[in-house]
């Protein structure tokens, strides 16, 4: 009907990149030494990660490489949404870890702009489900012909090792449990005002 118009309002951005070369084992097993060491059980979840021990991890030598990835995917997002890049920064960054059956509960990000996860272990099985921020604000949902990605309420994304997400910080999210043992690397970013 060309005499209708149509506008997509508040769209939610995510945007993710798949860089498993990158990941090697001495990372992993790097990972695991600073989990052992730091890493406790901060959330009501069935999680060990060091969000409250230890939250520079993109600072030491060895995520370098994963740092470069993250970044290039911050740069396709901001491309993307016309955010200005040349003043953001990490705020956090920190590892996580799940046993099987481990997961996180439902949260969202404080103190941030941007959030993100990037996998370094995993099966590849379904984790990191996105909730629509309009969830329960929708007084009736409607009866749908087909769902989307523009009218349904969760998205689930896959744990590919090397898998980057960035994600705004606002958006609610959780994490399936996992079938095998899964370390991801969780991040925020913020800016610096002008
Ligand atoms: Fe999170």
């Amino acid at each position: 009907m060309s005499d209708v118009f149509c506008n997509v309002l508040f769209p939610t951005f995510i945007v993710y990149t798949d860089k498993p070369e990158t990941v090697k084992q001495e990372t992993v097993n790097f990972a695991k030494i600073i989990i052992s060491e730091y890493a406790n059980k901060p959330f009501h979840s069935n999680c060990l990660s060091t969000v409250k021990t230890l939250g520079n991890i993109l600072e030491y030598d060895q995520f370098a490489e994963i740092r470069n990835d993250i970044i290039h995917c911050l740069g396709a997002y901001c491309e993307r949404t016309k955010i200005v890049k040349n003043n953001l920064r990490f705020s956090g960054s920190w590892l996580n870890l799940y046993n099987e059956h481990g997961y996180q509960d439902l949260h969202a990000h404080s103190g941030s702009m941007l959030s993100g996860v990037y996998y370094l272990k995993s099966d590849g099985e379904k984790d990191l489900i996105f909730q629509s921020p309009y969830h329960f604000y929708q007084p009736v949902e409607p009866d749908y012909e087909e769902m989307n990605l523009e009218n349904c309420s969760n998205v689930e994304y896959n744990s590919n090792v090397g898998r980057c997400i960035i994600f705004p910080s606002h958006l609610m999210h959780r994490t399936l449990p996992a079938k095998s043992e899964r370390i991801s690397l969780s991040f925020n970013i913020t800016h610096d005002y002008r």
